[in-house]
């Protein structure tokens, strides 16, 4: 592999956790305990639930971190841009509010209200075609594992995520290896497994895009702590994590930042 030039990216996921009022007292206690340190070289997204992202986006607004970039992201969308889809909510919309990311195909999406490889990859393409950032979110469960069948799992995932994507799109899209039974058991996958995963879901990316991967970021998750992110850190096709639980307190997800660097 030719050396890492990506920006680390730490992005929390708070899925279903805070209301707006919460969310930007995290967001702002986490720059606090940030803004002290200076250069951690990370870009740092979070990503509340829709009714939290307009008071968290005022927090970015007045504080800044040196050498980090701060971002927002959500956590899910339609693909469309308008239209007679009662409950949802669309790229477009995210922009407004600031969104530069968004999470797609996060394994609860999948297993609890059954999204399909293919409308994965309808918004993937509605978010790179809207200006967003596709987290595409990707994971063997136990028993694939289990079956040995995590590589080719996590393969056909990937393929019919970004189908369709110029090598271009690829580039600025990440890539979340967030294996199913690591997620929310406090049992994460070690930084050896995790790399192995992710050097294959690299190999995937550049057989898709050849060298215009080079700039996709593939992040770790599943049960990301401040005391093991150092493990993920240290692997050279792990870019970053995207972080649960861990997110919602601020001392752990500072920490995680700062583990990183
Ligand atoms: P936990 O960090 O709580 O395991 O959640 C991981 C996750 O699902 C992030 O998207």
């Amino acid at each position: 592999m030719e050396e890492n030039a990506r920006t680390p990216l730490i992005a929390g996921n708070w899925k279903m956790h805070k209301n707006g009022k919460q969310g930007a007292e995290l967001v702002r206690r986490i720059l606090e305990l940030l803004s002290p340190v200076p250069g951690v070289e990370a870009e740092i997204v979070v990503c509340p639930p829709f009714t939290a992202l307009c008071q968290v986006r005022e927090v970015f607004r007045e504080g800044q971190l040196p050498g980090c970039k701060v971002g927002l992201g959500a956590q899910n969308m339609h693909w469309e841009q308008e239209g007679a889809f009662t409950g949802e909510i669309s790229p477009l919309m995210l922009r407004e509010f600031g969104c530069e990311y968004v999470i797609v195909g996060h394994s609860e999406r999948r297993i609890l209200f059954g999204e399909s490889d293919a409308v994965v990859n309808r918004k993937v393409k509605a978010a790179c075609e809207n200006g967003l950032r596709p987290i595409l979110c990707v994971g063997e469960d136990a028993r694939q594992r289990q079956e040995g069948r995590t590589q080719a799992v996590v393969e056909k995932q990937v393929t019919a995520g970004l189908a369709g994507l110029t090598p271009a799109q690829i580039d600025r899209a990440v890539v979340a290896y967030e294996p199913v039974w690591a997620i929310g058991t406090g049992s994460p996958a070690t930084g050896a497994d995790a790399q192995e995963v992710a050097a294959w879901i690299r190999r995937v990316l550049q057989g898709l895009a050849g060298t215009g991967a080079l700039g996709t970021r593939i992040l770790y998750g599943g049960s990301v702590k401040p005391d093991n992110i150092a493990d993920f850190a240290a692997r050279p096709d792990i870019d970053g994590a995207l972080v649960g639980g861990a997110s919602l307190e601020p001392e752990s997800f500072a920490a995680i930042v700062q583990g990183w660097g």
